[in-house]
């Protein structure tokens, strides 16, 4: 009896765990495809291209945190944001991420 309650609650606990790691990806692509991808998703204007390894590993390589910074912040001529200032840092964030996720080999 209580070993299938705790094998149970195992089950619900990993479940919930990687639904919210699924939301949070799906946050980020979202976010990236409203603010983000008109740059780097063809390489505008010098933006380090969405996939491109070799353009990101340098960047990548200064820690998430400097990258969250500049995308929250802009860096050169990107702008704040992306331009879309009442994007929340976290779904910025998020972005970064999916950003990262889809432009290393980890
Ligand atoms: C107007 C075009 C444009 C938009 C929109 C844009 N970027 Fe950028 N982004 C750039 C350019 C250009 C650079 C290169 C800046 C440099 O190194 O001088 C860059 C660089 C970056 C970097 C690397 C920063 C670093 O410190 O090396 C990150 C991370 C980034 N962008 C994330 C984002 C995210 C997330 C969004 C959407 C919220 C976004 N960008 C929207 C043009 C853009």
């Amino acid at each position: 009896m209580t070993k299938t309650l705790k094998t149970g609650l195992f089950a619900i606990t990993v479940l919930a765990t990687s639904n919210i790691a699924f939301a949070n990806d799906e946050a980020g692509k979202k976010t990236y495809d409203q603010a983000c991808a008109a740059c780097h998703t063809s390489g505008v204007a010098g933006a380090p291209k969405t996939g491109d390894l070799a353009a990101w590993a340098p960047r990548i390589a200064g820690g998430k945190e400097a990258l969250y910074a500049s995308a929250i912040k802009g860096k050169g001529i990107m702008p704040a944001k992306g331009g879309q200032t009442a994007i929340p840092d976290e779904e910025i964030k998020a972005a970064v991420d999916f950003i990262i996720a889809n432009s290393s080999r980890l």
